[in-house]
């Protein structure tokens, strides 16, 4: 007999399109589909087969997949099905019979090394295609809500604690992780179940020192936004301690004693590989009741003082300690650190790594996160801060804690300050002016969080110094797997004096009667509504509109934008005729970490304009000229440069003049690259576009009166659908596509090759 199905997606599909009626007719195919596995239906995990081969095998897949769900904080279906779509039989398998398999964790593809595995008969086999019988006794199962009962534990926690907070948007960490120990009793969910009592057993753990790690994912959704925490993982912790040792070993044989105080401590990390004797001049505190709980409780008896010493009826303040906000006056004027502040005998060493929230990032504001919500800005130390810094600086919630800490507590040049964050407190912002003693470059991506980037842990001695221009660090990766440090060599830290739109931007007046025309949207085509913060130009001299914007990289396709008509929201210049090339640099260096994303890279190298002088003079001179002329090549075919040609509502052609399709005569770019002395590299790029446009035409997406460069190309021409049969994307222009991937490779390594040495050089990357 034939097949029924060749397609596993093909006989899925027309099982639901069968079964779904008669169980939610509500619910669609893509509601099903989760999580990788076939699909979860109420309480069941079905996993199609187009011919069952292996059971034992399908069902170690199958609970897998139920692990990977109690993991992430999703309920664990009761019911395994497993489904045979050409014979038409479904295999019932009940998950709580492989609890302890389903607890365990898996690494790797879930359908991978199943071979081994060894389950029971199921509990019933269902011919479903074949008796009538059995396809009701089927669609019973389906329509089971029923749920296998798992235990919380270190591995998912953070996927119940998401799960929790998003069901009970309004609740606090106590709700969730109360215990029945110290002064506020509140039972949380996981040791009383409500909301999960039919998906979790209660935690039976009398502390929460088993989540000691983990705390600052735990933490409600206000939480996260006021208290930016990412812990340090134990790596870097233990490297760091090399600095502080550094730190001791400079206190000066007249003092007779010395405090480490850290403010941010956290669950006390930074604190878990000192030795007895470094503990016991430990000052530690954190402003998060329970992590303040687990704090006690690790080290709380090895400590020199923990604030407050011992909890209180008063300590628990809605979810926080009292008195132990290192931004309040309350905290600053503490009698029990000012004590060793006020003894010249005592050396103070902070150590500390603070709290990351940066209010005015995209990153923030994307999260909805808005300026009012950080009650943080509106601490004692920050009112103190902005008296003495202006600018963005006070914007972020470490630099506070760094301003702070030099403030208020260091006062002896044998003082020092070993402090994790990003470089550019020092880089950029200057906000202090200290001697560095040593430091390491740390990756971001395993303080709990999914970026890549770099931050440093600097030992600063409290010693001016206004010389120091530039520095290096050893840096340091982990290995995901083993935990272990990965050095990879020295790198540059180096200062940047001036901003890339104060020195470069064209700041010439545009006349009044050329303040006209559209504003564009990052896609390229005109705006239509919504807020503009810009003013619309077009004259017959200008050709476009370029963004190159902020220091960082931390949103590197915001703040990169090349486009026909005014960026709607601004923050960049009209691009001219008469000196676009020697502008090109910008867009060149705004799309750095695009091809360069790697951690060291981030929030390490930034955009300045301090080599603007030796560039303007050698653009001059036209020393420069070749140069200028590849970074033409790299704007024509680079993905970012969203300038399209289309009609403007205002009636008026917008042509793309930064591409090389000539087709209806030259574009500026087309004449102006004919004076590059082309090298076997860029021959080629330029015989690849000529074959692009070629297959272009080819195409009946087509429009013979545009003028293309390869964005207008990907979003025009290279267009796809998905697949209902195969669940494929599938390419309308398939070639097209094929020569996009190419060119996109290529450029990749003739920017890295051709353009990025010579931005390093003239200090456009720094
Ligand atoms: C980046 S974490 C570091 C924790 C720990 N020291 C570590 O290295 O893993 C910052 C810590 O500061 C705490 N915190 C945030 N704001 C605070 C404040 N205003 N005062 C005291 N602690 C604060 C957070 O709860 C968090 O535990």
């Amino acid at each position: 007999m034939a097949p029924r199905y060749m397609y596993e997606r093909e006989g899925q599909v027309d099982f639901y399109n069968r079964f779904l009626p008669r169980i939610n007719p509500e619910l669609s195919i893509e509601d099903i589909l989760s999580d990788y596995s076939d699909g979860v239906l109420n309480g069941n995990l079905i996993e199609f087969k187009l011919n069952i081969s292996n059971l034992n095998e399908h069902l170690s897949q199958c609970i897998k997949y139920l692990s990977a769900m109690r993991l992430k904080g999703k309920p664990v279906p009761a019911n395994i099905l497993i489904i045979g779509l050409n014979s038409g039989d479904a295999f019932y398998y009940q998950a709580s019979e492989y609890l302890s398999e389903i607890e365990a964790v898996y690494y790797g593809g879930s359908s991978k090394n199943n071979k081994k595995f060894i389950g029971k008969n199921p509990s019933r086999v269902l011919h479903y295609e074949e008796d009538p019988l059995d396809a009701e006794n089927l669609i019973s199962l389906l329509k089971q809500k029923k749920y296998t009962k798992i235990h919380i534990d270190e591995n998912c926690i953070v996927g119940w604690a998401e799960f929790y907070y998003n069901l009970c948007p309004t609740a606090r960490k106590e709700d969730f992780l109360g215990d029945d120990t110290g002064k506020h009793k509140t039972i949380g969910e996981i040791r009383k179940p409500r909301v999960f009592s039919e998906f979790i057993y209660p935690y039976s753990g009398s502390t929460n020192i088993k989540f000691n790690y983990l705390m600052d994912k735990l933490n409600d959704t206000l939480q996260k936004k006021n208290l930016g925490a990412f812990y340090t993982p134990p790596v870097y912790a233990q490297k760091s301690l090399e600095l502080l040792r550094i730190a001791i070993s400079r206190i000066p044989a007249e003092n007779n004693d010395y405090i480490i105080l850290d403010r941010c401590a956290g669950t006390g990390n930074l604190e878990s590989y000192m030795t007895d004797e470094e503990l016991s001049h430990c000052i530690v505190s954190t402003v998060e009741y329970y992590e303040y709980k687990v704090l006690m409780e690790l080290i709380g008896s090895k400590v020199r003082a923990l604030i407050p010493p011992v909890e209180t009826t008063d300590t628990f303040n809605a979810g926080l300690v009292t008195g132990a906000d290192a931004l309040s006056r309350e905290y600053i004027e503490n009698s029990i650190i000012m004590e060793y502040v006020n003894n010249p005998k005592c050396t103070i060493i902070l150590f500390e790594n603070p709290p990351y929230a940066e209010t005015t990032s995209a990153e923030h504001q994307r999260k909805g996160h808005s300026k009012q919500s950080s009650t943080w800005k509106g601490s004692y130390a920050v009112t103190e801060m902005k008296k003495e810094l202006k600018g963005t600086a006070t914007n972020d919630l470490g630099n506070v804690f760094i301003w702070s800490g030099f403030h208020y507590y260091l006062r002896q040049p044998s003082d020092s300050y070993i402090v994790y964050s990003p470089v550019k407190y020092w880089k950029v912002q200057h906000m202090i002016n200290k001697k560095l003693i040593s430091g390491f470059a740390f990756n971001r991506r395993w303080f709990h969080t999914n970026t890549d980037a770099c931050i440093m842990v600097a030992l600063w001695a409290n010693e001016e110094d206004i010389n120091t221009d530039a520095f290096q660090i050893t840096g340091y990766d982990c290995n995901g797997k083993t935990n272990e440090l990965v050095e990879i060599g020295l790198l540059d830290v180096k200062r940047i004096h001036s901003s890339v739109s104060s020195v470069y931007y064209d700041k010439r007046v545009i006349q009044q009667e050329y303040r006209k025309g559209i504003l564009c949207g990052l896609d390229g085509l005109e705006k239509i509504g919504g807020v503009k913060r810009n003013k619309p130009a077009s004259s017959p001299d200008i050709i476009g509109y370029m963004v190159a914007h902020s220091s960082g990289f931390d949103n590197p396709d915001l703040d990169s934008s090349l486009l026909v008509g005014g960026r709607y929201d601004g923050n960049g210049f009209y691009l001219h005729k008469d000196n676009y090339l020697e502008k090109l640099p910008l867009f060149c260096m705004s799309r750095y970490i695009t091809y360069n994303h790697g951690w060291t890279e981030r929030a390490r190298i930034m955009k300045s304009a301090d080599g603007a002088a030796r560039f303007l003079r050698d653009v001059s001179t036209g020393k420069l000229e070749q140069f200028l002329l590849k970074c033409l090549l790299f704007t024509c075919l680079e993905m970012q440069n969203h300038m399209r040609t289309f009609w403007g509502s205002d009636g008026r052609f917008y042509r793309n003049e930064l591409c090389l399709d000539d087709t209806n005569g030259p574009t500026i770019a087309s004449k102006d690259i004919i004076n590059l002395k082309m090298n076997s590299d860029e021959k080629q790029l330029i015989s690849l576009f000529k074959e692009l446009m070629e297959n272009v035409k080819k195409t009946s997406e087509y429009d013979a009166q545009s003028t293309y460069g390869v964005y207008q190309i990907f979003k025009e021409i290279d267009t796809s659908y998905v697949d209902d049969v195969t669940g494929k994307t599938i390419w309308n222009n398939e070639i097209v596509h094929s020569d996009l991937q190419t060119l996109k490779t290529m450029v990749k390594s003739y920017y890295n090759k051709e353009i990025v040495p010579v931005l390093f050089e003239y200090e456009f990357l720094k």
